[in-house]
């Protein structure tokens, strides 16, 4: 079974032309819908696999761990390699310049020293004894935190703790109820001392009122430098542990989304304050939403809020603020301990304060990234995997969130086990229980029908040059380029040379013959219009598929320009352009008669066939 590229015929549906300009609004619909993407590359697994562990090795290397084979797929060589090991291998990843895998090892969880595989070591807390939806590991070399049980027996609550490092730190029972961990990270801050890391998760809400979620979605701060409490129950416990609570609240229904799905982190070159956390939030209806939140804010609120329940003044060193050289004072981690929330919560940035966005998807994961696009500016694109195994691709203007495609990555509809995404190489990596599948970010040949389509994507990876739908990391002149321009309103956002005679398709036809144009349709919601030199035509409905204009005798007056165009939503759209030129007229007859002949035969096997398709489509 080698590297499998298809290139199979795509179908690209046209839902809607409405773009949503602004946040929150409540159904995103894709605007494309794409069954068979385009420059894919895949792999099969050799069997149905429960669990995918990703790790990109380097650019197009993937090391994908599952039950009892780690595989490596190299999907520039199209090569791939197996290694058989008695194992569900739930980690791979670099740990001091070195790879480490592990894996549940029969109940025994060990880790290997890259892939030779005969330098093993117990891997307490970095794999689970048994694959757990519930394990995280956080590796910041020479440290590494993980929620993994240690013993396989005794230790059932979980906790946060330091595996590798000095002190072995963990987390008190009593500061979260029955938590479900969801995504750690370190941030450096400005002050070496005041490192912090940061943890994501959802708990048992301890309002049990009856209107109140079952759960509830937080943030969890501890100083790296901690230096455990003083006494000697205390010693191993970090004492710098505070949580807040993570809100995530539709302004217009007061919905509540308060199931905290994924995170992903978005670092942010103008420092630690700004970078951010989109959460992905469920509600229970199965709704989705994605609040982002910044790490100034989580940090702020951490910092100035008071302790829920706790009513005496606060120590000279606050809970939680982290101390260059000296251990937390045994009052103040008395006090956090006892009292762990903090009464603020942390609510999305500004200006709105509000989702991003929310729609009825019921999506499973998130993956952001940062695109400097043609227009000059930054772009957010964000992957959100359905629960039906398709990915939604969304670009964060300033304007809101647009939904511009949905891909549907494998060969046969299958959930989505994991992502990960190649920041350098601009390409997305999804495995299900069978394929291993990578996907190029800037896929531009899906709009390439013309200028507008291609501009009206509003694809941040993609802009139009040289007659075709490009993408932006492809060099071409900027002057001759139509931009994507994603600052303006969709109308505005055109900048195609419309009307010059490069936009045409240029087809020479001889005088009197016949001819066809054939424009295909692909939006159920649309009319589609042919027109000659600008002027009215023939109009398809929907029901016409495609929409043929047929020329039985191509006479003097119908040369010229012709162009088919779309109208749903109040968007009238440019599918094809084309210009009809004269040819030359032989000056051999004999040559005419035959060449006419030629030109009749294949243009009735041309037009036979769009009968048929139109005919099956029926
Ligand atoms: C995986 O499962 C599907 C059905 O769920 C089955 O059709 C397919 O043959 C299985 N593949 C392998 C490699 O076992
Ligand atoms: C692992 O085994 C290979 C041969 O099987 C050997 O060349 C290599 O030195 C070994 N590595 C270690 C660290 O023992
Ligand atoms: C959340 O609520 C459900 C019941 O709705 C419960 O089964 C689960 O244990 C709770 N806790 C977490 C952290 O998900
Ligand atoms: C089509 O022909 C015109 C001249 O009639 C020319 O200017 C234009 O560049 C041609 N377009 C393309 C796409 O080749
Ligand atoms: C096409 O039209 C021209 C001019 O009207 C006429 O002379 C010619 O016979 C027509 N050809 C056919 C095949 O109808
Ligand atoms: C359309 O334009 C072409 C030249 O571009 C001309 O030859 C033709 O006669 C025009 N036809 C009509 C109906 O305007």
């Amino acid at each position: 079974m080698g590297l499998n590229s298809h290139t199979a015929c795509l179908s690209v549906l046209w839902t809607s032309h409405l773009f949503l300009l602004t946040a929150g609004y409540s159904t995103v619909n894709p605007r494309i819908i794409l069954t068979a993407p385009q420059g894919e590359k895949r792999f099969h697994l050799d069997k149905n696999e429960s669990l995918t562990t990703l790790y990109l090795q380097k650019p197009s290397l993937l090391l994908v761990g599952a039950e009892g084979t780690l595989y490596s797929f190299d999907f520039e060589r199209a090569s791939r390699n197996t290694e058989e090991k008695k194992n569900y291998l739930t980690f791979i990843g670099k740990f001091e310049d070195k790879l480490l895998v592990c894996g549940t090892n029969a109940c025994s969880p060990t880790c290997w020293n890259g892939l030779d595989w005969n330098e093993s070591s117990p891997a307490r807390g970095l794999a689970p004894f048994a694959p757990n939806q519930n394990s995280l590991v956080l590796v910041d070399s020479p440290d590494i935190y993980s929620t993994i049980n240690l013993h396989l027996h005794n230790g059932k609550i979980p906790r946060f703790r330091q595996v590798r490092g000095p002190k072995g730190l963990y987390t008190s029972d009593t500061v979260m109820q029955n938590p479900q961990f969801v995504k750690a990270t370190v941030i450096k801050q400005d002050e070496s001392y005041n490192e912090k890391i940061y943890y994501f998760f959802r708990e048992d809400n301890p309002d049990k009122s009856l209107e109140a979620p079952a759960n509830v979605s937080r943030v969890a701060q501890l100083c790296k430098g901690d230096k455990g409490g003083q006494g000697s129950l205390s010693a191993s416990k970090w004492t710098t542990f505070l949580k807040a609570m993570l809100v995530c609240i539709d302004p217009a229904t007061k919905g509540n989304f308060d199931w905290l799905q994924d995170v992903f982190i978005v670092p942010s070159e103008k420092g630690w304050k700004e970078t951010r956390a989109y959460g992905l939030f469920s509600n229970s209806w199965g709704f989705s939403a994605v609040c982002i939140y910044s790490f100034g804010d989580i940090d702020a609120v951490f910092r100035t809020s008071k302790l829920k329940g706790y009513t005496a003044n606060m120590p000279t060193k606050r809970p939680a603020q982290c101390l260059p050289q000296n251990h937390t004072p045994a009052e103040t981690f008395k006090i956090a301990d006892s009292y762990p929330e903090v009464e603020g919560r942390v609510r999305p940035v500004a200006p709105h304060h509000s989702p991003l966005f929310h729609n009825k998807n019921r999506y499973q994961k998130i993956g952001v990234h940062r695109i400097e696009a043609r227009d000059g500016n930054t772009y957010n694109v964000l992957y959100l995997v359905t629960d039906k195994g398709h990915i939604h691709k969304m670009v964060e203007t300033p304007h809101g969130i647009l939904n511009i495609l949905e891909i549907q990555p494998f060969e046969k509809p299958a959930p989505i086990l994991a992502m990960t995404l190649d920041h350098e190489e601009a390409k997305l990596y999804v495995s299900s229980a069978s394929e291993v599948v990578q996907l190029p970010m800037d896929m531009c040949e899906v709009y390439r029908n013309s200028c507008e389509s291609c501009v009206l994507a509003k694809d941040p990876y993609c802009g139009w040059a040289n007659g075709d739908c490009v993408s932006s990391t492809q060099v071409f002149p900027s002057d001759q380029a139509c931009v994507v321009s994603l600052g303006d309103h969709a109308e505005q956002a055109v900048s195609c040379p419309l009307n010059s005679p490069d936009s045409f398709r240029n087809v020479t036809v001889e005088p009197f013959s016949r001819y066809y144009l054939d424009c295909p349709t692909k939006s159920h919601a649309a009319t589609y219009e042919w027109r000659h030199n600008g002027s009215h035509k023939q109009v398809c409905s929907s029901a016409h598929r495609p929409c043929l204009l047929l020329l039985e005798n191509v006479t003097h007056e119908l040369y010229g320009h012709y162009t088919c165009v779309s109208m749903e939503s109040g968007f009238t759209h440019t599918i094809v352009r084309e210009w009809l030129l004269k040819r030359p007229e032989p000056s051999h007859t004999l040559m005419q008669k035959s060449q006419a002949e030629a030109t009749s035969l294949s243009f009735w096997l041309g037009f036979l066939q769009m009968v048929a398709l139109v005919l099956l489509f029926q």
